[in-house]
C-alpha cells in the first residue's frame, strides 16, 4: 500500500471552457462534471484529489511543483502546452511520482498537424488520447492497479 493516497488532477489552458468549446471534439462534459466523475471514482478508491486548471504556463508549473510531491501520482491533460512546452516537459520529468497524460480528442485523427505530437507525453509514464472524459478513469485504475 502506498503511503500515500493523494491524486493530483491537472489541466491546462482553455480546459475550463469545457462543454461550450467545441463540442463535436470535446465532448459536452465541463470541467466541474469531469470533475465529479474523477472524485467519484477516487471516493470508492479512498483517495483524496487536488484537481486544478491554470490558464497560465507557469501557474501550471507551480501548481505542479506545490501538490506532486507525496502524491501517488499525476494525471495531467496538458491540453495545447503538450505541442511546445519544453517548461512543462522539465517539470513533469523532475516529478518523482508516475505522471499519465491525457487527451479528450485523440491527437493523431485532429486536423492540425501540430497537434501530432507532444513533446510533455516523453515525460509521462504513458499517454491516452480519445476516450474523452473516460480517459481520466482509465488513468485512475492503471494508478490504482500499481498503488501497492
Ligand atoms: C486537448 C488536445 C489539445 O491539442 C488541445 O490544445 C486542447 C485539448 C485534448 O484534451 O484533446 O486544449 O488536450
Amino acid at each position: 500500500m502506498s503511503t500515500s493516497r493523494r491524486l493530483v488532477v491537472a489541466n491546462g489552458p482553455n480546459l475550463n471552457i469545457l462543454g461550450t468549446r467545441e463540442p463535436e471534439i470535446y465532448g459536452r462534459r465541463t470541467l466541474a462534471d469531469i470533475q465529479a466523475m474523477v472524485d467519484a471514482r477516487a471516493e470508492e478508491l479512498g483517495w483524496t484529489v487536488s484537481f486544478f486548471q491554470c490558464n497560465g504556463e507557469g501557474e501550471l508549473i507551480d501548481r505542479l511543483q506545490a501538490e506532486a510531491p507525496g502524491s501517488l501520482g499525476v494525471i495531467i491533460n496538458p491540453a495545447a502546452l503538450s505541442h511546445y512546452s519544453y517548461a512543462l516537459y522539465d517539470c513533469l520529468r523532475a516529478l518523482d511520482v508516475p505522471v499519465i497524460e491525457v487527451h479528450l480528442s485523440n491527437l493523431y485523427a485532429r486536423a492540425e498537424a501540430f497537434r501530432h505530437s507532444s513533446v510533455t507525453a516523453g515525460a509521462a509514464l504513458g499517454l491516452i488520447s480519445g476516450f474523452g472524459s473516460r480517459g481520466y478513469l482509465l488513468a485512475m485504475e492503471y494508478l490504482n492497479a500499481v498503488d501497492e
